[in-house]
């Protein structure tokens, strides 16, 4: 990607916000949820801070999941326009008959997310639910919606609590929109 220059706009998203969500996001996967074999996948490296806090909320809602972690990495080429979602670093807990919640940070165009069910899917999971901090239906190009949505977003790009722009801004507490100051300039 072409460096652009942007600047990091206001808070989108407070700490305090982000904490009363995933407290709640906790609840609502727990309710009904029973299960003795609960595997929490997290899509690295984007979901790594919502995950760790997430699971603490689990232990709080009597959930005891063992967590791992895959890479999904983006290809794109000259000959597919496309970006095609791959595996990169596989999850190597074994996931048969588990109940298997994906965490992701953001659902987009929906490829990440899809590509990463289809894949775990083949593993014989007794379920698998997704779980997604930010969605962005706007964006949406594969037909994919999470069980479970944190906070609906419009089409902006958004950082911070995880999610990076180019690596950075992943530290930030909070989530805050990104503004390009030269929308010109080609991606
Ligand atoms: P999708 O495959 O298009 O749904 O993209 C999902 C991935 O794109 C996410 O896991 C993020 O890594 C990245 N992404 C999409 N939108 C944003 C954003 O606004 N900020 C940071 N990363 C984003
Ligand atoms: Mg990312």
């Amino acid at each position: 990607m072409a460096e652009r220059r942007y600047h990091i706009d206001d808070v989108l998203i407070t700490p305090r916000q982000l904490e009363r969500r995933v407290d709640e996001l906790a609840r609502e996967m727990a309710a009904g949820e029973h299960s003795d074999n609960l595997v929490v996948i997290g899509i690295l490296r984007g979901s790594f801070i919502f995950l760790a806090d997430l699971v603490r909320w689990f232990w709080l809602n009597k959930m005891q999941p063992r967590i791992d972690f895959m890479i999904m990495a983006s290809y794109g080429s000259s000959t597919t326009p496309e970006r095609e979602p791959r595996v990169s670093r596989d999850c190597t807990i074994d996931l048969t008959g588990a109940d298997v919640v994906v965490v992701d940070d953001i659902l987009d165009t929906g490829r990440t997310l899809s590509k990463a069910v289809e894949h775990l899917a083949a593993k014989g999971p007794r379920s698998i639910r997704t779980c997604t901090l930010l969605d962005k239906p706007a964006r949406r190009v594969v037909p994919c919606e999470a069980d479970f949505v944190g906070f609906v977003i419009d089409d902006d790009f958004v950082v911070g609590y995880g999610l990076d722009y180019d690596g950075r801004h992943r530290e930030l507490p909070h989530i805050a929109k990104v503004t390009f100051l030269d929308e010109s300039a080609a991606d």
